[in-house]
Order: C-alpha cells, then structure tokens, then sequence
C-alpha cells in the first residue's frame, strides 16, 4: 500500500514537472507560432516556424538587435482571434499592428499588455463601444490608432488619461459625446478625430491644430473651428416670439 501510494505520488510529481516545464521556457519563435494558429486565413506568414531562417526575417517580425520586438501584420487579410494570451508570453513585445486586415468584433482587452508602446488597429472591422478601462495601466502606451473601424460611444477615459499619449488616430468611426481633455503629460505629436459624431467644445489644450483634425463631426465647436452658438435662437425655443 505504502510503496503504491510513493509510487503514484513520484508519477504526477513527474507528470507536473514534464508538463509544465517546457511550456514555461518556450522560446519566442514556438510562442509566435502559438499565436498564428488563432489567426484564419493566415497565408501571409507562410515563412513562420521555418527553422533554417531566423524568426527576424520572418514575414511582419520586427527585431531590434536580433531581439524580438513588434508584430506588424499589414494589409494580410488576416481575420480570426487575436489571442493577447499568447501575446503576453512575449516579454519584449512592444510595438502590435494589424491595420488594413478583416478582424471583427470587440476591441481584444490589450490593457494586460503593459509594456506596449504602439497600439495599431486601423482599417477592420472592430465595433462597438470601448470599455471606459480598456487601457488602464498601460503607461508605455504613445501610439493609439483604431481608424476606420467600428467603434462607437465615448472615448474611453482611461484612453484619455494615458500619461504617454503622443499619437492618436479615432477617424472615421462613431464615436460620439464630447472630446475630453487628454491627460497626456506632452503635447500630442499627431491628432485626428475626424468622421465620427463628437459634440460640444473643442477643448483648448487641443485646438492649435489643422482643422481637418475635427472634421466631419457635426456637433463639435469652438478653435479651430467655429465658436459655439453659446444659447441657442429666441425663435428655437419659443416659436411664437417669432409671430408678429
Ligand atoms: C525555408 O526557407 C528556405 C530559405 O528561404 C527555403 O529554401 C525553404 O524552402 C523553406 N522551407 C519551407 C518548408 O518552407
Ligand atoms: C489593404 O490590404 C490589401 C490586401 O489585403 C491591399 O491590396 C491593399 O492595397 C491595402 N490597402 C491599403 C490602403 O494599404
Ligand atoms: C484626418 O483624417 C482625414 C480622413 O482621412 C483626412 O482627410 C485629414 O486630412 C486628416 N487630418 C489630419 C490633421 O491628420
């Protein structure tokens, strides 16, 4: 009895250790490909797990001295899940783009990905709204671009009150309410909110820009663009002071 009771003890010890201790050393090759797998229609990256080439030279791998670094998986017709999961066991992971593809559905929950800097989503088919702190914590973050998706609703607050924002792209979505005044400790490098359904004053902080920056937002006033009408027309709200 006793032998047996050792006997099975030694065996999930092994099991344990067999199992966990491989997967807690993968490298970053064996975690890309981990990640491909969630991705459909993934063609593009027909070089990824080809040993006899470095993982540098594979397609859309970016390496800083032969270091992984960033993924920028453009205009590849790629669609599926993004599996952030997977995308957290790549320590050095700093830069993720996946503009110009068809992934659809809510924005994936990147705030885990703490030490990114640039976050690029434009042009697919992400909709609906942001959670207000889907990017809590994330104070590496300068470069936010969701262009040309689907996205609705105000901007997330914790996207607001990025300490490092220096380039935001929300063009050409729906999102609507008024713009907020960005936390950002610098002077934002590049702005565009144009096409959406923002409202109210543009804030100050934010008005030394092109124009073009706000446009096609039928509620937005103030610097750069016209003043706000600051009470609206007598005849508005009573029709009848209009009667002779
Ligand atoms: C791996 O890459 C080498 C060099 O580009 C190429 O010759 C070879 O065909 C590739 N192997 C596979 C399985 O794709
Ligand atoms: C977007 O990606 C497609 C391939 O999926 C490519 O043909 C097209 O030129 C790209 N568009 C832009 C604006 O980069
Ligand atoms: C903002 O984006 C719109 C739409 O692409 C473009 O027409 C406009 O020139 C851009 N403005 C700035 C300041 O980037």
């Amino acid at each position: 009895m006793a032998f047996h009771k050792a006997h099975n003890w030694l065996l999930i010890l092994f099991f344990v250790l067999a199992t966990s201790v491989p997967s807690m050393a993968d490298t970053d090759p064996q975690i890309l490909i981990k990640f491909k797998r969630s991705l459909s229609n993934s063609e593009a990256l027909h070089n990824w797990g080809n040993d006899s080439i470095s993982m540098c030279k594979w397609v859309g791998i970016l390496c800083m001295k032969e270091n992984f670094h960033g993924l920028t998986l453009e205009g590849m017709g790629l669609s599926g899940v993004i599996d952030v999961d997977t995308l957290l066991e790549l320590s050095t992971l700093r830069s993720f783009s996946v503009m110009n593809n068809s992934f659809e559905g809510s924005m994936p929950d990147f705030k885990r990905l703490v030490g990114l800097r640039k976050l690029i989503l434009s042009k697919n088919k992400f909709y609906g709204e942001i959670h207000d702190d889907a990017f809590a914590g994330m104070k590496n973050l300068k470069g936010v671009f969701l262009a040309e998706n689907g996205f609705k609703g105000n901007i997330p607050k914790s996207l607001a009150e990025l300490p490092n924002l220096l380039d935001l792209d929300l063009h050409g979505n729906s999102f609507q309410g008024r713009i907020p005044e960005f936390q950002t400790k610098q002077h934002l490098r590049f702005l565009n909110l144009s096409y959406n359904q923002f409202e109210g004053p543009i804030p100050p902080k934010i008005s030394d820009r092109d124009p073009s920056a706000y446009a096609g937002n039928k509620g937005l006033c103030e610097k750069p663009l016209s003043p706000c009408l600051t009470s609206p027309p007598q005849e508005a709200s009573h029709p009848y002071n209009s009667y002779p």
